[in-house]
């Protein structure tokens, strides 16, 4: 029951509609850099959530053609557009989960915080308005260096004295996804049945799947260990470098970030049985923002779960100690970003 089961929930959910028990659909989402990559696939898997009554579409260009699109889908949700900043303050009014994909992605070469520069200001000023017009929303950050973006959307709401700790996440779902998806298919697995916890960070290193608590229990050996480690920390560098200068995930992402988005609805919903990873102020260790599976309800995160963090194996240990100072350069980086300006 620990396990983040985006389809399954959503097929009941579904069902249950179909037979005439009406899941009321209530929630407002809305997605930042909604014309992307990511944004446009996000924006129909969510578009297909029975729990959303109205999904908003902000980006900086090109957002009408897709809100016209998806709206002739016959679900629920009521799709509007607004495009630029000027409309962005509308976007966002009422609004229970706010998803912001919006930035530069890597090409080929880059890390992530290469898109610091660029991503930095953006999300700054998103969060900024996101303060000012919801900041009762739980707020799902996409958009990378996801180690760096989450201290700063923090600084920001701290600086607007809107801070709830409990509402800010960083998406790491992919790398949990990826983890139970390349586990599944090494050791023949049923792919529904597998959770593997992914903590520490979101990029190289600082991703650091926890194999020795993967559900089902199973047993790996010291070399499928490494490979699978450094498979599902270089995961998004493989999809790049296919990719070749066309970007980086957006499909397995936008598949990712969905499976948050309903989980989030789920517990706004008064599920008491959601669990998922993230990135988010943590004290768990003794960094300030660290990503963890964490319970969901109404109110944000309920509880981040230590016990995957207990009775780590050796090799997790170290890789837990060796991530620390870079998580760490990344954490303080993004805080010095917004305080440093006037
Ligand atoms: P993209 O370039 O295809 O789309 C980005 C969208 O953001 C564009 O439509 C652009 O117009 C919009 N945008 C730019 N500035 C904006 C602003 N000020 N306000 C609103 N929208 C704005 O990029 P893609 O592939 O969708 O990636 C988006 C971000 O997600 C990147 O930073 C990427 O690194 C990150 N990412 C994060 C992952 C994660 O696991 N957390 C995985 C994959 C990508």
């Amino acid at each position: 029951a620990l396990r983040g089961s985006f389809v399954t929930k959503a097929q009941k959910a579904t069902q249950r509609s179909q037979y005439g028990l009406q899941i009321q659909a209530s929630y407002k989402v809305a997605i930042l850099g909604a014309a992307g990559g990511i944004g446009q696939p996000l924006a129909l898997l969510v578009k297909m959530s029975p729990l959303v009554s109205d999904l908003h579409l902000y980006d900086i260009a090109n957002v009408k053609g897709v809100a016209a699109d998806l709206s002739h889908c016959n679900t629920p949700s009521q799709v509007l557009d607004f495009t630029g900043a000027s409309e962005l303050g509308n976007c966002l009014k009422g609004v229970n989960v706010v998803v912001i994909p919006a930035g530069v992605p890597r090409k080929p070469g880059m890390t992530r915080d290469d898109l610091f520069n660029i991503n930095a200001n953006i999300v700054k000023t998103l969060v900024e308005a996101v303060a000012d017009n919801c900041p009762d929303a739980f707020i799902h950050i996409i958009s990378n260096p996801v180690n760096s973006t989450v201290p700063i959307a923090a600084e920001v709401l701290k600086q607007k004295g809107v801070y709830d700790p409990k509402k800010l996440f960083g998406v790491t779902t992919l790398d949990v996804v990826r983890a139970n998806t390349f586990v599944a298919e090494k050791k023949n697995l049923k792919l529904i049945d597998v959770d593997v916890p992914v903590v520490g960070g979101h990029a190289g290193i600082t991703i650091l799947p926890l194999l020795s608590k993967t559900r089902p229990s199973v047993s790996f050996t010291d070399e499928e260990v490494e490979q699978l480690t450094v498979r599902i920390q270089n995961a998004g560098t493989e999809v790049v470098e296919a990719k070749a200068g066309a970007g980086s995930a957006t499909l397995s992402m936008a598949y990712a970030a969905a499976r948050f988005v309903e989980s989030s609805l789920r517990a706004l919903d008064g599920d008491g049985d959601v669990y998922e990873c993230s990135f988010v102020q943590s004290d768990l260790t003794d960094l300030p923002f660290f990503a963890s599976r964490i319970k969901l309800g109404r109110k944000g995160i309920e509880a981040l779960i230590p016990s995957d963090l207990e009775g780590l194996t050796e090799y997790e240990q170290k890789a837990l100690e060796a991530l620390k100072p870079e998580l760490k350069a990344s954490i303080e980086k993004g805080i010095a970003f917004v305080q440093k300006q006037p």
